[in-house]
């Protein structure tokens, strides 16, 4: 038995054999269309879309089927570079030069060709200390503890209560108690107050806890600058912790060791050497979280501590007011690396075109410019890894077009996490209903949606839950640092 199909430029023939199918190819031409590229002008030749027996993906200035027409006109190929729009003018006079085009530049660049970065930290942003790092067309700055905010411009170094007593006796708890002389003495938690007096005075760990930690609720998320720490004397001879590890959380579940700006290994702070005296260690970065544990990692004799905490009170604004920042996606303040996804869509299989979570910047061009799922379904995502903890208000979404395709994201859910392990979905208020937020319309248009109330998270997740044609997302996460 055999079949025989003509097409166009070729006939292929299906031979079975005892249940074996043989493909003969009588003429040079073959199933597959692109053994000899039939595209002209450096374009790709891609088999089998369709009805269409190939497609022609042409360079940048060639255009047609087979890429054999050359575009006319000043902006084939674009003259304007980084991202920039190329717009043919009608040859008027412009000062003393006749232009044929102008290049409208995206954010943070400039020139005639848009060659330029702007400078955002020429005008030195950044106060206090702080370092400037330009992005396009935004700027961050990186303070040193105890300076906060946008620009550094917040000193956060108040005493927040340990000494004072603003901080409660029910805020301390601690993984176990010392109790001396045959159970009189209780060196309890709520007793590790700075310069706390009396004779059993001080918090101590019991003999026998491997891992001692005492913690602070402090009821709300707070920024953390610092802590002072200091020992106590018992029967005559000094007891302190020489060094310790701090560790925080934002719901009393998942805890995060500090770790100093850019190092991997969690940091262990410098404590005390004697009784009496008081030690200050500044948190850099400054800690952004409701609980704060510390860690004795040497203790002299005991672990026993008196101590203060160090910070302030966040942006205590109760909508988005003040904090609604990009957050980096456009400007890439999100590096490539911080951003992942379930999987990543290759239009007609060719890696050239594949639609990287990378890609899913707000506003990107080119050819493939946003980021789409390999399989259109409710078990993808794209996630952003912000580094810190972040206050999170908001997030803007924008669909695209592959080759002439219109595509968007109609319908999606927030999902976030402050290990990127365990994550809570973004809920209706007051139900226990995930919140399914309004996506876009067209290939282009920004979408804006608010989170109510504002969430604090390192990780956010965004699960396409609706879509036109395929899911294809560009976004940007708006929210602010405190
Ligand atoms: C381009 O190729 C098409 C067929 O593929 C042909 O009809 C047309 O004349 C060609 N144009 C030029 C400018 O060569
Ligand atoms: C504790 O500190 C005080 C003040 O520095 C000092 O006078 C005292 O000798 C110390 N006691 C012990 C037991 O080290
Ligand atoms: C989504 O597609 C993948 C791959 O085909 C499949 O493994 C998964 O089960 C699908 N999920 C849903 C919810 O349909
Ligand atoms: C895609 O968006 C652009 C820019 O907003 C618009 O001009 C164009 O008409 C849109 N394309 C389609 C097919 O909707």
């Amino acid at each position: 038995m055999s079949l025989c199909v003509i097409t166009q430029s070729c006939f292929t023939c299906y031979v079975s054999l005892w249940s074996i199918t043989f493909f003969l190819h009588p003429f040079v031409c073959s199933a597959d269309y692109c053994e000899v590229n039939l595209c002209h002008n450096g374009g790709t030749c891609v088999t089998g879309v369709g009805d269409e027996p190939f497609i022609c993906i042409c360079d940048d200035g060639f255009g047609g089927e087979t890429c054999n027409l050359t575009e006319a006109g000043p902006c084939s190929p674009n003259p304007c570079q980084n991202d920039g729009l190329c717009e043919v003018i009608t040859p008027t006079r412009r000062g003393d030069v006749f232009n044929e085009y102008v290049c409208k530049c995206q954010a943070g660049f400039e020139g005639a060709h848009c060659q330029t970065n702007v400078n955002d930290c020429a005008s030195q942003p950044c106060n206090n200390g702080g370092t400037c790092r330009d992005l396009d067309g935004d700027f961050t700055c990186q303070c040193p503890s105890p300076y906060v905010g946008k620009q550094c411009q917040l000193r956060c170094i108040s005493l927040l209560g340990m000494e004072g007593g603003a901080i409660t006796k029910s805020q301390i708890s601690a993984s176990s108690v010392h109790f001396a002389i045959l159970g009189l003495q209780r060196w309890g938690p709520e007793l590790a107050r700075l310069n706390n007096q009396g004779i059993v005075n001080a918090w101590t760990s019991a003999t026998h806890d491997r891992n001692p930690w005492i913690e602070i609720n402090m009821q709300q998320k707070m920024h953390l600058t610092g802590i002072i720490t200091q020992g106590a004397s018992r029967m005559g001879s000094a007891e302190y912790i020489k060094a310790f590890k701090v560790a925080s959380s934002l719901d009393g579940a998942t805890y995060t060791t500090h770790k100093a700006e850019g190092q991997l290994r969690d940091k262990v702070f410098v404590g005390n050497t004697d009784n009496d005296s008081t030690k200050t260690n500044l948190f850099d970065p400054p800690i952004v979280a409701q609980y704060v544990r510390i860690i004795p990692v040497v203790c002299r004799k005991a672990c026993t501590l008196r101590m203060e905490l160090v910070g302030c009170e966040l942006n205590v604004y109760s909508n988005t007011a003040g904090c609604s920042e990009p957050l980096g996606m456009k400007s890439r303040l999100v590096s490539d690396g911080q951003i992942s996804a379930s999987s990543s869509f290759r239009t007609w299989g060719i890696d050239t075109f594949t639609w990287h979570p990378q890609f899913a910047r707000l506003d990107k061009h080119g050819k493939t410019n946003a980021w789409s799922p390999a399989h259109s379904n409710r078990s993808e995502w794209i996630q952003v890894d912000l580094e810190k903890t972040k206050r999170l208000t908001g997030i803007i979404t924008q669909g695209a077009k592959d080759f002439g395709v219109v595509q968007f994201v109609s319908v999606f859910k927030v999902a976030y996490s402050n290990d990127g392990q365990s994550w809570n979905m973004v809920k209706e208020e007051n139900t226990d209903n995930d919140k399914l937020f309004q996506g876009n319309v067209d290939n282009n248009s920004h979408k804006k949606n608010v989170f109510e109330p504002p969430f604090y998270a390192r990780y956010v997740r965004v699960v396409p839950w609706e879509w036109h044609e395929r899911v294809t997302l560009r976004m940007e996460l708006l929210g602010c640092d405190d």
